[in-house]
This record gives C-alpha cells, structure tokens and sequence, in this order.
C-alpha cells in the first residue's frame, strides 16, 4: 500500500498534525504509467486510471490543456468545470464545450462555475486570449450544453463519492474550488492533490507582484493554500519557460485529426494574438504545462515551500510568497536542505492603528504545497504536441 493511500484514511490536516510531517511525496500523478505504443490507442481507459477534474477558463492555453488531457488515456476526466477568468463565464463555458466535442469526449459532464471572483470584480484577459477567448480561433457553437449542477456542487459530489481518488486540476482562478471547500468542511481531507497553474515565486505577470489566476481571485487561492489539501504548484517560474514556436505550430499542422488541427488553428491564433498585442514573447503553454505536470511529474524539478497570498496589498494583491529554511532572514535559513528549524513564518510588522499581529503567521514550518522550480521544456514539447498530433 503506498503513503498516499494511507495518508487517506485520515484527513491531510489530520496526518500533518499528527506527525508534524512534511509532504514527502514523490510522486504525485497516474497511477498507471503509459508506454508510447499503448498512446496509439491500446490502452482502454478504465478502473486504475487517475480520476481528476479540470477547472478551467478557456483561454487557448486552456483549450491547449483540455486537449492534451482528453488526449491522455491515464486519465478519467470526472468533469470539466468552467469558471470565470481569461474572458467571463458566458465565454469559458461554451469553450470549453467546444474542446469536449472537438476531441470527441462529450461523455464528459462540463458544469457553469463562478461567474466572478469571490470578493471581487473581474478582471479578463483579452489582451493575450482575445474577445473570443481562444485568439480568434473559431469554432462551431457547441451541441452539447451543461449539466444542471454547478461548479462547486459537481466537485462536491464527485470527490465524495471516490474519497482519496480526486485530483483537481486547476487552469483557471481559483473560485470554484474555493467556493466548494467553504461549502463542505470535509472535502479537503477527501482531495487527493490540487495540481494548480498558479502563482509565482519570482515576479507576476499582471503586475509585478502576481500571476493571472492568483490575481483574478486572491481570497480563493488563499482557502485553497490554507485549506490542507496537498498543493502542486505549477506556477510562472517554470511555465515561462514554454514557449510555442512556429515549429510547434507546424508539426500540429502536419497531424491529422480534428484534435491536431483544432491544435493548430489555437496555436496558430496565440501567436497572431501576441504578435498584434505586441508582445515580444512568444505564447506560453502555462496551462498544458500544469496537465503534463500531472502526467509526468519528472518533466518538472520540485521543492516544497509554506506557500500563502497576499490578499489585502494596494499593488502586490495575488502575489505568492514562498517560505522555506533557505528563503526569508538569512539568520533562519537551514544549514542543510534537509534540516526544518522551527523557522518563523513572518508577515508585515503590526501597525500602530491595529490590535491584530499579523508579525506571525505559523511559528513552525510545515510546507503545504510542491512548487515547480525547474523544468524540461523539450520534454514537456515532445509530450504536447506528440500527443496532440497523434503521433505518440
Ligand atoms: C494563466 O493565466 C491565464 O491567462 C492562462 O490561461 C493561465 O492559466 C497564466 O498566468
Ligand atoms: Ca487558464
């Protein structure tokens, strides 16, 4: 029996609590390993196979993350749930219809979630996803509509029906999610992992401080850092280091199949999308990124941090701050990588005006997520668009 399903019997915050322990889980993703001739179609997808549930706000590199995920026989996608972000609700729910339809999976219930930020306006991208969402790309209305449950109830149920099973992908601001756990005090003790595209430990890209889905929604992400579930964080220290080329573009072209041209076309559009925006860079694939992070953890390097958000900053709401023995005062940084002193985990000094201390936030570090700190683009590439073109 491996420590993930003995870590379920218990809530995570129970076994935290209990041994004082840090997340020493390697591995985080399927359950089954896939060879290269089984992603020709041998593998059936069945019982054994990695339940998850993606939680998006498509976005192309979110179309590019669904395809690639229905493209990827390790997985049982329970459900596809749509929340408001990159363009709002009435946008990101038929979108992400279109990609269930596109890759032929309309077996897959897709629900409405949030159509704002908890405590927040919204703020959308255009700019990098255009007024469609998907770059421009277009693509026939979608046949299928919603299931009637929305978002947070569909999470609900399907998490407490395979309790330990579930792990939540998320591609989008973190709404959904965090208005399901604020409904059920029991659900983060039943979540396997949230594996997010999310966050950053070295500057945003909304402003300087946060990355986009943090930043859309900050109160969310901060119930979901706080909520005990284990965290992976697939954040813009390594999906920067994505970026899409012409090559890319052209091998999608190349395959065949609705999904490789659907592909194309998404791809296509991002890069005629940043070019009229300006954008020096190339498109990332933040979201597929965070998909093949899941499939494959080894395509990303790890380290654990105490990571939280920082929700009440005039410019710095949604920014990440990741605490560890060798970030912070340099009097409490560990000797060694393996040594957890009882480091204090500082916030802003308390004001004059206030009662509350908000000087420390834990006086003891645990780590609650696995952040992504190093990738292997050329890798991750060979999966996306091997997958996508079919010809893995
Ligand atoms: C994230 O923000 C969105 O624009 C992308 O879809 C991705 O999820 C990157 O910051
Ligand atoms: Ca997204």
């Amino acid at each position: 029996m491996d420590l993930e399903q003995n870590i379920s019997r218990m809530t995570r915050r129970q076994f935290v609590t209990a041994t004082g322990a840090l997340f020493v889980l390697d591995s985080f993703g399927p359950r089954v390993r896939v060879t290269r001739g089984q992603l020709s179609g041998k593998l059936e997808r069945g019982p054994g196979l990695s339940r998850v549930i993606i939680d998006t706000d498509p976005g192309v590199d979110d179309a590019l993350a669904l395809l690639l995920a229905m493209r990827s026989p390790e997985l049982k996608i329970e459900a596809i749930t749509a929340v408001a972000g990159n363009v709002p609700l009435e946008l990101t729910l038929p979108n992400a219809l279109r990609m269930v339809e596109i890759a032929g999976r309309s077996e897959i219930p897709v629900a409405a979630g949030a159509k704002a930020p908890l405590l927040r306006r919204l703020v959308t991208a255009t700019y990098v996803h255009g007024e469609n969402g998907l770059g421009g790309a277009a693509f026939p209305e979608p046949r299928t509509t919603a299931v009637a449950e929305p978002a947070a109830e569909l999470i609900r149920s399907i998490v407490k029906k395979y309790p330990g099973e579930v792990t939540l992908i998320t591609i989008g601001p973190l709404t959904n999610v965090a208005a399901a756990l604020q409904s059920d005090s029991e659900l983060a003790g039943r979540v396997r992992r949230i594996v997010m595209m999310g966050g950053s430990l070295s500057g945003g890209n909304i402003t300087p401080a946060a990355e986009f889905n943090i930043y859309v929604d900050p109160e969310a992400a901060r119930i979901v850092f706080q909520s005990g579930m284990p965290v992976t964080m697939v954040g813009l220290d390594v999906t920067r280091r994505t970026a899409l080329t012409e090559e890319h573009v052209r091998a999608l072209e190349a395959g065949r199949g609705g999904v490789s041209q659907a592909a194309a076309a998404l791809a296509r559009n991002a890069i005629e999308q940043h070019r009229r925006a300006g954008f020096a860079a190339r498109p990332n694939m933040h979201d597929p990124l965070a998909v093949a992070a899941f499939l494959d953890s080894s395509l990303l390097k790890w380290k654990d941090y105490y990571v939280d958000v920082e929700t009440r900053g005039e410019l710095t709401a949604g920014e990440t701050l990741g605490y560890s023995p060798r970030t912070g005062g340099s009097e409490q940084r560990s000797a060694t990588e393996k040594q957890f002193p009882n480091l204090l985990i500082r916030g802003s000094a308390p004001t004059l005006a206030s009662s509350e201390s908000s000087s420390v936030l834990r006086d003891k570090f645990v780590p609650n997520a696995k952040v992504a700190v190093d990738v292997d683009s050329a890798r991750f590439f060979d999966m996306l668009i091997g997958r996508l073109s079919g010809k893995q």
